[in-house]
């Protein structure tokens, strides 16, 4: 089946966070801007997820969700399938959202006043989170070596204060686009072993790897985490379903299950009925949509790459995986302030890099995942930007 990444939609003005908290957010119209911030695609959703809306609304019947049966079947062939992972129905636990998700982990592992290891920079609602529910967040700074970032454990276990209960590894990593290796992930595990920590997997971005690679959930790369691991993901990133606010966490060992059980009785509820509905559709008949757009967003990045690249002092981090392109214009001698007040005023809102934690200052964050066609434009409008520089 063919699909349409190329057509350009008039996304403004319908409840779209992406276009309608642009301006308040970046600084930038949605009159004649162009959103590059909040992680939407611009895609229409798969075709099967849309026709299991329409079946559902055409029904007239929009209460409760029940019978989960049918999407934890879909989650665990898509995992199986997909990610190697033969994760077994009774591990499945949903939630509203991921960072929901990440929030039952927090209350489930760790109390008011505990720290969470965060290897920056990072996805930013992490910190969010954890400052709401009473956490302190520290802060380990990834190391750029050859132009991708790389955990230190053995800075991070300098920095320990004895508070710390939970690490969180984003995988594949937002910003920067990287699959870790086995090898990385098997030494976070045996240094969360080392010092007692639960590893929590976000793989929301697993279903954005670029053809030719794949990703590697945490339980496979390093089956011994499992007595540790709490996996929590959605179909939400990977089919653009996100306003469906439905995520699941996955949890091997029995007593971590029960643990994570208690917060989700205290912190959860019913699924959202949608959010379920497209899960399962897009678990269940998704898979050529799904090989379609990571092409479509791997030429996307290619293009990108090239010509915002050849800007002088202007670096895009390589990408294995997501849509998020992380850009260092640190070399163009520009502060965070300066380049993105450039960015601004050519129209185009993105995310400051600051927002992701440590290292991030001088970075900012792009989202690609939109035509080509508009993704040209946003090209030239920061060629012309950074004209001077030429
Ligand atoms: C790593 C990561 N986790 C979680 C989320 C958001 O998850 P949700 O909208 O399901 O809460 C995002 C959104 O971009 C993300 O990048």
């Amino acid at each position: 089946m063919e699909f349409n990444f190329d057509e350009v939609k008039d996304r403004r003005g319908g409840h779209r966070a992406k276009w309608d908290h642009m301006e308040e957010a970046c600084g930038v119209s949605p009159e004649d801007g162009i959103a590059m911030w909040v992680a939407d695609m611009d895609f229409d959703a798969a075709p099967c997820i849309l026709g299991a809306l329409h079946a559902d609304i055409a029904s007239g019947f929009l209460g409760y969700f029940g019978n989960f049966g049918p999407v934890t079947e879909a989650v665990c062939d898509w995992m199986r399938e997909m990610h190697g992972w033969p994760v077994e129905p009774g591990w499945v636990r949903y939630t509203h959202g991921v960072v929901a998700g990440f929030g039952m982990v927090l209350e489930a592992f760790s109390e008011p006043g505990d720290s969470v290891i965060l290897f920056t920079p990072v996805y930013h609602a992490f910190f969010r989170k954890a400052a709401a529910m009473g956490r302190k967040v520290l802060q380990s700074e990834l190391v750029l070596r050859d132009g991708r970032y790389e955990m230190d454990l053995e800075a991070l276990a300098t920095q320990l204060t004895g508070r710390e209960k939970i690490a969180v590894l984003c995988s594949p990593h937002n910003p920067g686009g990287r699959l870790w290796t086995a090898d990385e992930i098997a030494a976070l595990d045996a240094f969360c072993a080392e010092h007692g920590l639960i590893l929590c997997s976000d793989e929301i971005h697993m279903d954005l790897t670029f053809p030719g690679v794949a990703h590697l959930p945490t339980a496979v790369a390093a089956p011994a985490s499992l007595p540790r691991l709490v996996t929590i993901t959605a179909a939400s990133k990977g089919f653009n379903i996100a306003g469906g606010e439905t995520g699941f966490a996955i949890i091997p060992d029995d007593a971590l299950r029960a643990r994570f059980d208690r917060a989700h009785a205290k912190l959860g509820g019913t699924p959202n009925r949608f959010g379920m509905l497209m899960t399962k559709a897009a678990f269940t008949g998704g898979h050529e949509w799904s090989e379609a757009v990571r092409g479509y967003i791997a030429a996307n990045f290619e293009l990108w790459r090239a010509r915002i690249g050849a800007i002088p002092g202007v670096r895009v981090m390589d990408m294995q995986a997501t849509y998020l392109s992380w850009v260092d214009f640190r070399g163009t001698g520009m502060s965070g302030d300066e380049s993105l007040e450039r960015i601004r005023l050519a129209g185009i809102g993105v995310n400051r890099g600051e927002v992701f934690g440590q290292g991030g200052a001088g970075w900012h964050r792009f989202n690609i995942a939109m035509p080509r066609t508009r993704l040209i434009e946003a090209i030239e409008r920061l060629e012309e930007a950074f004209a001077d520089l030429q």
